[in-house]
This record gives C-alpha cells, structure tokens and sequence, in this order.
C-alpha cells in the first residue's frame, strides 16, 4: 500500500484496512512472543496538545514492543515552544528532523492536515478536536470484525455526544466503506450528530436514522457504540452539557434488550454513561478488549508506515 500520512477516515478504503487488520491479527501474536525488533533504531514522537491515556500511551507502547524508541511531549500547549507562540507548523518542522514519524494530536479540527502539509516524515492523527480520530475508527472497526465476525450488513446504534465526538464522526467514514450498513444515531437534542456526516451518508446510500429511544432500537442492532458527554466542549454552556448528561446509559435493562450476541463499545474514558457495576462483567461489555485492540491496530500501522508491506 503506501501508507503516508494517518490525517482522516475517508482515506481508507476496504482493502487498505483488510491489509492493516490481517497485519493486526500477526501483531496480537508477536505481543505473546515478547515483541519484535523490526522498528529498531526508528524513532516515533508523541505530540498531544490535549489530554490522552489510551491513544497515547498504545501508541508509545506499540512502538516500544516493535523495538523503536519513543520521544513524546504530552501537555504540549504547556511544555513545548507552543507556549512561547511558535505555530504548529514550525514544531512539526523541527520535530521532523529528530523523529521518522509524528503522533499528532491537536484542540483543532484540520490540525493533521495542516501539520502533513509541511512534514517530511508521516503525520498519525491521534484526533483533531471535535474533527476526527481515525486510528480510534480502525480500531473500532477492527474490534467488531473480531467480535461479530463481520462488517456488511452490520447494525449499529451510536449512543451519547454526537457533535462533538470526533470518534463516531470517522467511524461513520469507515462503515460506508462497507455494504449496507444500518446506522441508528441516538443522542440528546444538543449534539445530534452534524450535519456534515449525515449528508456524507445519504451520498453513499448509507442508511441512517436518528432516534431518541435506546429502549427500542437497542433489540435491533448488532452494537451500542456509547460515547462520554464531552464537558470540555461545552464552554460556558452548562446547562446545554446538565441537559445532555445522564440522558441515554446502558444499564442492566438496556442489557436485557439487547441481542445475545451483539455487544457493547466506547472508546473510553467513561463517566457515567455506562453503570459499571451492572454492565462490565457481562460478556457482551467489550470496551475493554476494544481498547486492547488498540494496540494490535495501532502495532500494524507502524510497521505498515515505516517499514512498508
Ligand atoms: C476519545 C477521544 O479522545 O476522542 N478517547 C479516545 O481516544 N479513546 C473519546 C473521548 O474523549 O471521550
């Protein structure tokens, strides 16, 4: 494939994940072997302007366990020359000359974009503001081909921030690469999904219906994707978050609802949209494996990026 900069979902297409998804699967066995040494003497640089666990430190970790090295700056608004006003193009220039690729992650939607347009070495979007985050999509998208066995014809409810989720906007990207997939977007009335997406949809002859009963569609589908109210959205719109907080969590009953073999995913962190004491124990809780898969996916872009096929 050539595999250059990681900046948004629709640059994939079926094949390109097949390849990354069967290079994932390897990765889940040279995990158990202990690593690899195929990344030596390469070095990632982690660059994240907002907060991150999981993204980050997969990233870092996957690096790692393929033997490259790993030079990172985590609050970098704080502690890189950000502070000092340099523009995010100049410190990507200069990180470009210490790293053969850069982790990305930016308060801007098109921050990726803009970085790639001046990078020589390949720019990993790690999410762009309320944008997208297209590893976080592959991921996903890997996690159900895992764990329903397909991806035509799948069913998906996508629960909770809608507008300002940047995960769900590139998983909507990735699923209309596939056939007749059925999206149900159910959210509170403040961050109904955008517009931008819809109409994307509806050009690819993508199904997509906006609800506002997880009781009822959750029978009908194969996944409940359940995101996290983003606060930090908000701004001073306190009321508008108290408004869409607490409005749709999976509880026991939505557990009971749903089909025995469909399953629950969030890409994490979560506050209180998932009642963790009636739902994490049930096997069809899989956020948990999916942040796992994380690795895997997050293994395979690498060696696809800096070592080719
Ligand atoms: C998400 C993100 O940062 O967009 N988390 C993640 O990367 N796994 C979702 C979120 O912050 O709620």
């Amino acid at each position: 494939m050539p595999l250059q900069h990681i900046v948004e979902a629709q640059q994939f297409d079926r094949d390109v994940m097949a390849q990354i998804f069967s290079v994932a699967r390897e990765m889940e066995q040279v995990v158990k072997r202990y690593g690899s040494n195929i990344l030596s003497r390469r070095v990632m640089a982690t660059l994240f302007y907002e907060p991150s666990t999981r993204t980050r430190l997969s990233f870092e970790s996957a690096m790692l366990r393929l033997g490259g090295d790993v030079i990172t700056t985590e609050s970098a608004q704080e502690f890189s020359s950000a502070a000092k006003g340099e523009t995010l193009e100049d410190t990507i220039r200069i990180i470009a000359g210490y790293a053969d690729v850069i982790v990305l992650r930016h308060f801007e939607s098109g921050a990726s974009k803009r970085a790639a347009a001046v990078s020589p070495v390949p720019i990993i979007s790690a999410g762009d503001g309320p944008g997208q985050h297209p590893t976080q999509a592959l991921l996903d998208v890997y996690t159900i081909e895992r764990e329903i066995g397909h991806l035509d014809g799948i069913r998906i409810a996508m629960v909770g921030d809608l507008a300002n989720g940047r995960t769900v906007r590139s998983l909507c990207y990735l699923l209309a690469k596939y056939e007749s997939p059925q999206i149900f977007f159910v959210a509170p009335e403040v961050v109904r999904m955008r517009d931008d997406i819809k109409e994307y949809l509806t050009r690819h002859q993508i199904s997509w219906t906006e609800v506002s009963d997880l009781a009822q569609v959750a029978p009908q589908v194969d996944v409940i994707y359940q995101t996290r109210i983003q606060r930090e959205r908000f701004g001073d719109r306190v009321g508008d978050y108290e408004q869409a907080r607490g409005r749709f969590i999976i509880d026991r009953g939505t557990l009971e609802r749903m089909r025995d073999d469909a399953i629950v995913m969030h890409p994490l962190p979560r506050v209180d949209e998932i009642v963790a004491d009636e739902v994490d124990d049930d096997p069809r809780a899989a956020y948990f494996r999916q942040a796992h898969n994380g690795l895997y996916v997050r293994m395979a872009l690498l060696r696809l990026i800096l070592e080719g096929d």
